[in-house]
C-alpha cells in the first residue's frame, strides 16, 4: 500500500481537480471531503452550514479526517477549512504526504467567480474583500505545511505533474 496524498489550500487553488487527475493518473481512489459529507449527510454543504452551522460542519470534517487517515492509498481533497484544526493536517500527515497548494488572491476570484455554492463566500459586500480577509485569517495555518505548490500560473496537469513528481521523492 501506498501513503495518502492529501492536497490542502484554500477554495480556488486546485484541490479537487488535481487530485482527481493524481488520483486517475495513479490509478488510486480519490477522495473529495465535501463530496463525502454531502453524500452522507444528504445536503449540500451550503444548506448544512445555512441549517445547522458552521461547527456542525467543522466536526463533520474532524471525524472524517480521522477515518480517512487511518487508511492508505487515497488521494484526498478537503475544504479549504480542514487547516481550522490543525489535529486534521498532523492526522493526514502521519498516514500522507501533505502538500499545500496556493495561489494569488485575484486568481482564486477569477476561478470561482461564477460559482455559488461556498458559503463562506456569499455574504453581502466584496467577494475580493472577503477573499483577502480570509486568506490574511488563515496565512499561517497554511504556511505551517512545508510543501507548497504555485499554482497561479500553472496548469491543472502542470500541477499534477509537481504533486506526482513530490509523491516519488
Ligand atoms: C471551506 C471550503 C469549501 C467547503 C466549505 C468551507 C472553507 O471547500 O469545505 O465551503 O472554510 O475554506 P473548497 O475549498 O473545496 O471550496
Amino acid at each position: 500500500m501506498k501513503r495518502n496524498i492529501v492536497l490542502i489550500g484554500f477554495m480556488g487553488t486546485g484541490k479537487s481537480t488535481v487530485a482527481r487527475a493524481v488520483a486517475t493518473r495513479l490509478d488510486r481512489p480519490y477522495i473529495d471531503m465535501d463530496m463525502l459529507i454531502e453524500e452522507r449527510e444528504g445536503m449540500k454543504i451550503s444548506d448544512i452550514f445555512a441549517e445547522k452551522g458552521e461547527p456542525y460542519f467543522r466536526q463533520l470534517e474532524r471525524t472524517l479526517t480521522q477515518e480517512l487517515s487511518q487508511k492508505e492509498n487515497q488521494v484526498i481533497a478537503p475544504g479549504g477549512g480542514i487547516v481550522l484544526n490543525p489535529e486534521n493536517v498532523s492526522d493526514f500527515s502521519r498516514t500522507g504526504l501533505v502538500i499545500c497548494l496556493v495561489a494569488d488572491p485575484e486568481t482564486i476570484l477569477h476561478r470561482i467567480a461564477s460559482d455559488t455554492h461556498r458559503p463562506l463566500l456569499e455574504r453581502d459586500g466584496d467577494k475580493m474583500q472577503h477573499i483577502s480577509d480570509l486568506l490574511e485569517k488563515r496565512r499561517s495555518l497554511y504556511e505551517a505545511i512545508p510543501l507548497r505548490i504555485d499554482t497561479t500560473r500553472l496548469s491543472a496537469r502542470e500541477v499534477a505533474d509537481r504533486v506526482i513528481a513530490l509523491s516519488l521523492g
